[in-house]
């Protein structure tokens, strides 16, 4: 695994966003898995300016998001699919028809889990995935629990992960109460993995991610059996991590 500590959010994300653009610039026409969250909303943003100032094309990439709500139409201001549109793919010159996203409102669930994961499959996986991290160690909507789930599913969200995403709603009773999520399987095919954490109350979820026991209370402490991770933090989010000693930093 290689670490990179940043000094704040904003060299994080410029950190973050050179990774994604050197994965594009070295294949074109990589396979993204893209993330939601605040967290990675400076790397777009970066991201987009090197792509308007024409440093590299995104427009043999084809893209795969990690999660959505359920019972959210691409169109409602809160949901993924919206979020990547204002975020990122209607200001860079990817095909709308290469950007993926689960259907929040499919009447079958099992039936668009499946197609995802197909969908994934027939993509060759990601090249590279870029998450975030939930405060509670998840991972797209990975939710802690008994087991390491492969597959897309669909998950109950934990109060947690309620609680922390409201500040988007108008009030924690209007966050979606289930989500459709990759499972760890696909997010453990692809070549590379960029996890991204900025703040202090990331802290302890890096720390248990990759100090702590593989356990699926804490989805993202699979990332450990992967054999290209990097994480990119600032200071905050990386304190208690890089506390331990047996930790080293990129230089
Ligand atoms: C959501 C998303 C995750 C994201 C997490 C952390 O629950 N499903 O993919 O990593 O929130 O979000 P934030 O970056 O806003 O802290």
């Amino acid at each position: 695994m290689r670490i990179y500590q940043e000094a704040d959010y904003t060299a994080m994300s410029r950190r973050a966003a050179n990774l994604i653009s050197a994965e594009v610039v070295r294949k074109p026409d990589c396979v993204l898995g893209l993330a939601t969250g605040s967290t990675p909303v400076g790397t777009y943003k970066q991201l987009r300016v090197w792509n308007r100032r024409g440093d590299f094309s995104f427009k043999e990439v084809r893209s795969v998001n990690l999660d959505e709500y359920r019972g959210l139409a691409p169109t409602h201001d809160q949901s993924y699919r919206y979020f990547m549109q204002a975020n990122f793919f209607d200001h860079i010159d990817i095909r709308p028809e290469n950007t993926h996203v689960p259907d929040g409102l499919a009447a079958d669930t099992d039936v668009e889990c499946a197609r995802y994961d197909e969908l994934i499959r027939s993509l060759g996986y990601a090249d590279l995935q870029l998450l975030g991290l939930g405060r509670n160690g998840h991972i797209g909507f990975n939710e802690p629990c008994g087991r390491f789930v492969k597959e897309t599913h669909v998950v109950d969200l934990t109060q947690s992960t309620i609680d922390a995403n409201a500040r988007f709603f108008a009030s924690a009773g209007d966050v979606p109460r289930q989500a459709l999520t990759m499972g760890v399987g696909c997010i453990m095919a692809a070549r590379r993995i960029l996890l991204i954490a900025s703040g202090e109350d990331k802290a302890d979820a890096v720390y248990n991610a990759f100090c702590g026991p593989i356990d699926p209370h804490c989805p993202a402490s699979i990332l450990q059996l992967h054999n290209d991770v990097i994480l990119v933090g600032d200071k905050a989010a990386l304190s208690k991590l890089t506390a331990n000693k047996e930790v080293s930093v990129c230089k």
